[in-house]
């Protein structure tokens, strides 16, 4: 009886069950009707009076093992595998791969880094606008065909309400609320009723710049702008202002950058010019200043603004606008090594 004993119980020390058929299987094989536990509990009648107390002590443990092995053997498997029924261990690992900063965020940044250096610092604003911030508080007329200048998209047909169509609305947010003087940048996505095609999009992204001081003249803005070009396309790097129009800023320029690729001396990509332009700019209009509480007496500013896709196309040589937006990982891979 002993050795039957001691041989069940190594049996038990064995048992590593795989599955939850195995813990069943395992059972019946000790403690159903024809298990060796149920025989050793008839068997025991057998037992001479002498050895009963012994005997009856070694089955009775045994048993409280078995019952206690087969009910933690069903706890541990079911919190190794809740779901499956058993673990292929030899499955691959699924492994993530590095993602890359898009090439709009590495832009940005750059810029970011570039204007603070100048002691410019952030402001930003929403992107569901009204009339006052993107229009009339930046001396659009109502009605001017100024307006048409930026196919608006407007929200349920309320006409007050729109998405900003450009980055200037942050202006005017940032003289509502911040002190004399104002030195700020304002990046965020602007939207424009347009067809989308490789030249064109209805998102993209504006970065703003507003600097209104005593005494703040064209030259600073002009210095300013050299600056940031060349730190942006290199030393190497010129610049020249173009008369231009907006309703916010007098004088008015456009800025254009001397061509990195054929280094001035003309390319398809400057259509053969030696010069790509690149930002709007101005002298910050004096009814601007006065429409937003601010005494154009006894302060002046500039402002410039400009596309980031249109940056990154001239940086990273991106031919297609819509490649920004599609996030296609062929396309978005390439900005792997960029920070
Ligand atoms: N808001 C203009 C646009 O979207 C860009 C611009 C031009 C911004 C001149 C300025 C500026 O701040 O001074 O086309």
């Amino acid at each position: 009886m002993k050795k039957r004993i001691e041989a069940v119980n190594k049996e038990l020390d064995c048992f590593s069950p795989s599955n939850n058929d195995e813990i069943e299987q395992f059972r019946i094989s000790m403690l159903g009707k024809k298990g060796q536990i149920t025989a050793l509990l008839n068997d025991f009648r057998d037992v001479p009076p002498s050895d009963k107390k012994e005997i009856g002590q070694l089955i009775n443990i045994l048993k409280n093992r078995t019952i206690e092995l087969i009910e933690n053997s069903k706890i541990s498997y079911k919190n190794i595998s809740p779901k499956s029924e058993s673990i292929d261990l030899s499955l691959q690992q699924e492994f993530i791969e590095l993602g890359s900063r898009h090439p709009i965020s590495l832009v940005k940044n750059e810029l970011f880094t570039i204007f603070q250096k100048l002691g410019f610092s952030l402001s930003e604003g929403p992107e569901i606008e009204d009339d006052w911030h993107v229009f009339s508080a930046l001396n659009f007329p109502k009605e001017h065909p100024a307006r048409d200048m930026q196919d608006t998209f407007f929200i349920e047909k309320n006409p007050d309400i729109l998405l900003r169509t450009h980055t200037s609305s942050v202006q005017v947010r940032t003289m509502e609320t911040q002190k004399l003087p104002i030195r700020v940048i304002c990046p965020g996505r602007v939207f424009r009723n347009e067809a989308i095609s490789a030249r064109a999009h209805c998102i993209f992204h504006q970065v703003e710049g507003l600097y209104i001081d005593k005494g703040v003249s064209f030259a600073d803005l002009k210095q300013t702008l050299l600056f940031f070009s060349r730190e942006l396309f290199g030393p190497d790097t010129n610049i020249r202002l173009r008369p231009s129009f907006f309703p916010f800023t007098e004088p008015s320029a456009e800025m254009d950058v001397s061509c990195k690729l054929c280094g001035g001396k003309g390319c398809s990509v400057c259509k053969h010019t030696g010069w790509l332009e690149i930002l709007g700019c101005g002298m910050v209009d004096p009814t601007v200043l006065e429409l937003n509480g601010i005494d154009s007496k006894v302060y002046s500013g500039y402002a410039f603004g400009m596309g980031l896709e249109r940056i990154a196309m001239l940086k990273y040589g991106v031919k297609d606008l819509r490649l920004y937006f599609e996030n296609d990982i062929r396309f978005l891979n390439i900005f792997k090594n960029y920070l």
